[in-house]
């Protein structure tokens, strides 16, 4: 081979050398170029320009780009909101088409409400989010399964749970429902005439009072009487009671009234006397002020064994407990409850509200403020 050939061949190398340089570096450039360009991954094609936008500027794309699309996010980032902190919780929250939707959820999380809390608090709770976002975090779940549970007593609940930190979050809510955070007769509702008459089921305690002038239309004379002293119940309670006491007598268990009926005036004197003899303080717990006596309504009836001036035996009583649901009635202040009837255990005083509704309580196990909570307000 002579030099002439030898240059030719070396130049013609070269060229080539220089042509498959030059073909990958256009493939090289034409790679980062269109990179650039590239369409995202499947998972961002419903990703808004505007949020792709946002995500590339603030250097979130590549911690994003793997992730599931979220709405909630898109939405976090076109309103420029996007927390990078939160960001595995902004993708459990679903999104929710209300105003300032990324600051609502923004300022749940700086409270540390968890995506779960926030899904459940924008689903059912939308109109309380402001008082929600006054407060401290609390543990929102807890009421989730509660059926009573109300929010405009949120406050009320949290801080009677704080109080008696032994009762549990459903009995707390019941409890408050009641009112048993609130001093007895601190604060009441008023039935009108019409609601005393024509709701057998009425619940009358401290938080509930009847009208001053309420007489029921319907007062029937019970068969017992003392000497010329007639007891009177409304119709319906008057006819169950002589069911319950001809029953008893089957049973050798032999009952009389000792009161039944009483008016307002004639409570207030009675009330008066007791408060007088022991002090308001003890007097209220174990009589009613005027007004807030289920003597009042004429459904109320305190009941003795034959053998005693004004209670029941413990044999009697038990009777009581076990059966009078039947004829419509329930022991309204038992043992053990004070501290939610408010009233000391009284076995004498027995309730009418129907045989139904009797027996349903009975087999609740509750106080009739429970259940009334719990079954039959709203
Ligand atoms: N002793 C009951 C509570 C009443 O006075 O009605
Ligand atoms: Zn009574």
């Amino acid at each position: 081979m002579n030099k002439e050939t030898l240059k030719k061949m070396i130049i013609i190398g070269a060229i080539i050398i220089a042509i498959i340089l030059v073909i990958f570096l256009t493939i090289f450039i034409m790679r980062k170029i269109n990179h650039k360009d590239e369409p995202p991954k499947i998972n961002m094609t419903k990703y808004s320009e505007k949020a792709i936008k946002v995500m590339k500027e603030e250097n979130l794309y590549e911690k994003l780009k793997n992730k599931e699309y979220s709405k909630t996010i898109e939405v976090v980032l076109e309103d420029k909101l996007f927390n990078e902190k939160y960001l595995n919780e902004y993708h459990k929250i679903n999104y929710h088409n209300i105003n300032n939707f990324s600051e609502t959820i923004n300022s749940f999380l700086t409270k540390h409400y968890t995506g779960e809390e926030i899904n459940y608090i924008l689903k059912n709770l939308n109109e309380y989010i402001n008082i929600l976002l006054n407060m401290d975090h609390i543990n929102i779940l807890e009421y989730k399964d509660i059926s009573n549970f109300n929010i405009n007593k949120l406050e009320r609940y949290i801080n009677y749970q704080k109080e008696n930190t032994k009762y549990d979050t459903k009995t707390v809510v019941t409890y408050v429902n009641i009112g048993l955070d609130l001093k007895g007769y601190s604060s009441y509702n008023t039935y009108t005439t019409d609601e005393a008459e024509n709701n057998l089921s009425i619940l009358v305690n401290k938080y509930h009072k009847l009208p001053d002038n309420y007489e029921p239309s319907d007062l029937t004379e019970l068969s017992y009487k003392n000497g010329n002293y007639k007891y009177l119940l409304r119709k319906e309670a008057a006819e169950a009671f002589e069911k319950l006491t001809s029953a008893a007598l089957l049973d050798n268990v032999i009952f009389y009234p000792f009161s039944a009926y009483r008016s307002f005036e004639t409570q207030n004197i009675l009330y008066s006397r007791y408060k007088n003899r022991d002090g308001e303080e003890k007097a209220d717990t174990y009589s009613a002020r005027p007004g807030f006596s289920e003597h009042q309504l004429g459904l109320a009836v305190d009941v003795r064994s034959n053998t005693l001036g004004d209670n029941l035996t413990n044999e009697h009583y038990k009777w009581m407990l076990e059966n009078s649901y039947k004829y419509g009635f329930i022991v309204r202040y038992p043992k053990g409850k004070q501290h939610v009837t408010q009233f000391m255990e009284e076995p004498w005083h027995i309730r009418y509200i129907g045989v139904d509704l009797a027996t349903k309580v009975h087999n609740s196990g509750l106080t009739y403020d429970e259940y009334y909570d719990l079954h039959i307000s709203n």
